[in-house]
């Protein structure tokens, strides 16, 4: 990248290889072999002849065709330009032709252990390794009070971008002034505690009044208290929590993952128990997300985009951007393979318009 005046020459993309990411849904890996990338390493997804789901490196070792160009034939991945066959372990288990001249380490291809449920398909982002633990599990998912409402997403940011912008308060009263929140009127003091654990970070909000935009008058018609809690769990779980009033309760979880350095898919799981009918809820409640949605994505396209331009990024952080930097702390510290730490908790005070 070119150098710039004004450059600083870095930007905030952590790569943590060692945990799992959502790489498909179960319903979009079919018969037919998928290709994806998770931090821009290209991966071909397929189900064997028993619905079982592999992921291997998407790199034919023997010419290196793309293995995701061919098909499920009995059972196995059939390469289509030669046809040399491989098993989900990534296991080379026939070659057309004279074939005693390979060890079989050379011709298999590098595997990614695969995990599938509750309709999502997980890899782990470290070829022919043993995970040492499990798959993030979302919550409500299957909880009969409980609507849920999945969404796939993509963007154009970082993890921490996109991240950082899901969790992100003060913004809402300005890039989505009047859905969620507004920057008219009063600003309220307000405390957030920090609850910094191993594998994660957790903001909760104390003395925050019931959103004054429509999605908040939707919820909670009758007003009431508050309790919201924002986290983000190692490697690039997102999750806030909501209970508006006696009987209103919201928790969007999404696991985000990192396609490409500066291209990240959004698994959302956003799961409502509120005094109003379902569908009406969803049909309510949607639009109004999306609209959100299509606005943090524009806003996180126009960052990266000015990142690009300027070779690299500059961060100014104020005590109200609680956990951007936090993010950064847990993706940085998890990339060099070093998890845990001190536990600590802080507790901060500010103004804001909530
Ligand atoms: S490139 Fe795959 S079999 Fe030749
Ligand atoms: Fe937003």
């Amino acid at each position: 990248m070119e150098e710039h005046l004004f450059s600083k020459g870095r930007t905030s993309v952590a790569r943590v290889v060692d945990d799992w990411y959502i790489v498909a849904t179960s319903s979009e890996l079919g018969k037919s072999p998928l290709r994806t990338t998770v931090y821009g390493i290209p991966l071909v997804l397929f189900r064997d002849g028993t619905g079982v789901a592999g992921a291997l490196l998407d790199r034919c070792p023997h010419r290196n065709a793309p293995l995701s160009l061919g098909a499920v034939k009995q059972n196995v991945l059939e390469c289509s330009y030669h046809g040399w066959r491989f098993d989900t372990t990534g296991k080379c288990i026939s070659i057309p032709g004279p074939s005693n001249e390979f060890k079989e380490k050379d011709r298999r291809v590098e595997s990614f252990q695969v995990h599938e449920e509750n309709g999502f398909i997980w890899v782990y982002a470290t070829p022919d390794r043993e995970p040492p633990r499990e798959v993030f599990r979302f919550p409500f998912l299957h909880e009969q009070k409980y609507t849920t409402i999945q969404e796939t997403l993509d963007v154009r940011g970082s993890i921490h971008a996109t991240a950082e912008n899901a969790l992100d308060v003060p913004h809402t009263a300005y890039l989505h002034g009047g859905l969620f929140r507004q920057s008219d009127g009063e600003k309220n003091e307000i405390e957030v505690k920090v609850n910094r654990l191993q594998d994660r970070v957790e903001a909760e909000y104390i003395g925050e009044q019931r959103p004054r935009g429509v999605a908040g008058k939707i919820l909670a018609p009758g007003g009431g208290m508050v309790s919201h809690f924002d986290r983000f769990i190692l490697p690039s779980i997102v999750q806030v929590e909501y209970r508006l009033g006696e009987s209103s309760h919201l928790c969007i979880t999404a696991a985000l993952t990192p396609v490409e350095d500066f291209r990240t898919r959004i698994f959302a799981v956003m799961s409502f128990r509120t005094p109003l009918p379902d569908r009406l809820l969803s049909f309510l409640l949607k639009p109004i997300i999306m609209r959100i949605f299509r606005q943090d994505a524009a806003m996180l396209e126009a960052q990266t985009e000015t990142i690009r331009k300027f070779g690299g990024e500059q961060f100014q952080s104020t005590q109200a951007d609680v956990l951007g930097p936090e993010i950064l702390r847990l993706l940085r510290m998890a990339e060099r393979g070093e998890r845990g730490g001190n536990q600590s908790r802080e507790t901060r005070s500010f103004h804001l318009f909530l």
